[in-house]
């Protein structure tokens, strides 16, 4: 059989689900040329200008002179936060400034308290192969119920490989723009995709990130479209990719045991999707008025990451904002929606986001897996009965799609609205909880 290389499952995990209530509404001071730029009314503007230039000229000329500004800007900011900061940027731009309620409070280091950092639980990996399995698939229900977050030792990749793909991914960022210019896509359907912010062609607000996706599924054929510098970026991020993937399935066969469901799912991440963003957050001049990425939860099973030593990735826990310190060696695992559903919410999908700071480059690997596309997931049947019904609706990949080009996207997230509401024993579907 011929696999298409560019299948739908590649574009799977492209899009992340921006957990605001509402997407980031532009900054106050964001001129109002820029939304011009975005939308269909710029094209009318000419007209505008020929009814009445003489009594509009003075006001209108000081905002075309920075309307003008901002379209030069916007091709700009469209190459990114590493080519911005290429050019030298001191200031960040309007385009990047979030509105005051959803700027990050950033506590300096070596403030006394650190009450903003979070010991995520350690799950070693290497107990699950002695008698204290038991234990180790105790403590690791535990973190998927309490934090939706945990982080893995012993796990069995190679410092190498990690090495390596940390290694690989400085470089590609390192090159000059016109290189990686090259993979850049606004197809979501492509196997390889350069880009910046969250959603670029969406955002009102950017973030301050550049990122590579690479589909890695199936890797054979995904591989040709990878790019082909650095010279052994395909070698060295295949090897890891291919650990990632083995990573997973010990990983689901661990969480499926614990959750006390049949193995038979496991099968089912075979020929699974499987995702990879290479993420690079340049130093920002200030970072207390952007986000490295905006508060989102992970649309799969499971997202393992990879971050090198600097500090960014923050979790919601007891409702506030706390940082996961990066553990040499580990990897930082975390539920997405999709196990939320599976697990009928036992285990949580937890919003994060990531900070930038003034000083050091943050490089971070995200390995996002789920079943293949056209799989419908719905609750385990072992984790609903009588006193525990279904409290999800069946979800697949178009719903996904449909949910977020409706206007409902804009009011809540993707999970909460494949969340059912038991009322006088009837099932609405899509309420709140
Ligand atoms: C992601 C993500 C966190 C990080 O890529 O989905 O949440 O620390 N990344 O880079
Ligand atoms: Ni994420």
């Amino acid at each position: 059989m011929v696999v298409s290389p560019v299948s739908p499952i590649l574009c799977f995990f492209s899009i992340y689900i921006p957990s605001f209530a509402s997407p980031i509404a532009p900054h106050t001071n964001l001129s109002l040329s820029l939304v011009l730029v975005l939308s269909p009314l710029y094209t009318s503007l000419p007209f505008m200008g020929a009814i009445d230039v003489a009594a509009i000229a003075k006001t209108e000329g000081e905002s075309m002179v920075k309307r003008e500004e901002e379209r030069m800007g916007e091709a700009e900011y469209m190459k990114g936060v590493r080519h911005l900061c290429d050019t030298g940027v001191t200031k960040v731009p309007n385009r990047y400034i979030l509105p005051a309620p959803d700027r990050p409070h950033i506590v300096r280091c070596g403030d006394s308290t650190n009450s903003h950092n979070l010991k995520l639980p350690i799950i070693d990996l290497s107990l699950l192969h002695t008698p204290k399995r038991a234990m180790a698939l105790e403590d690791l229900s535990m973190a998927c119920k309490e934090y939706g977050f945990f982080q893995v030792v012993n796990h069995g990749i190679p410092s190498e490989v990690i090495e390596d793909m940390i290694d690989v991914s400085k470089r590609f960022f390192g090159m000059p723009y016109d290189e990686r210019e090259k993979y850049m896509s606004s197809d979501l359907r492509s196997p390889v995709r350069y880009g910046t912010s969250f959603n670029q062609i969406k955002d009102r607000v950017f973030c301050w990130r550049d990122f590579l996706k690479l589909s890695c599924q199936p890797l054979e054929s995904v591989l040709p479209f990878w790019p082909s510098s650095p010279a052994d970026m395909r070698e060295k991020t295949s090897a890891y990719a291919n650990g990632m993937k083995s990573l997973f399935k010990e990983l689901m066969s661990a969480i499926l045991e614990s959750l006390g469901v049949s193995m038979n799912a496991l099968s089912e991440f075979d020929d699974g999707s499987h995702l990879m963003v290479v993420n690079c957050f340049p130093p920002c001049p200030e970072p207390n008025l952007t986000l490295g990425m905006p508060p989102h939860s992970d649309y799969g099973f499971l997202t393992l990451l990879l971050q090198d030593q600097v500090a960014g990735l923050q979790v919601q826990y007891k409702d506030e904002w706390v940082t996961i310190d990066p553990v040499p060696g580990a990897f930082v695992v975390n539920i997405g929606d999709h196990l939320e559903i599976f697990s009928n919410g036992i285990y949580k999908s937890i919003l994060h986001r990531v900070l930038v700071n003034s000083l050091q480059n943050r490089i971070s690997i995200a390995s996002l897996h789920s079943m293949p596309v056209e799989k419908v997931i719905s609750p385990a049947a072992e984790l609903v009965s009588e006193s525990s019904p279904k409290r999800y609706m069946d979800t697949d990949f178009t719903t996904f799609l449909k949910y977020i080009s409706s206007t409902e996207f804009k009011k809540k997230n993707f999970l909460e609205s494949r969340k059912l509401t038991r009322t006088m024993d009837q099932t609405t579907e899509g309420q709140l909880c």
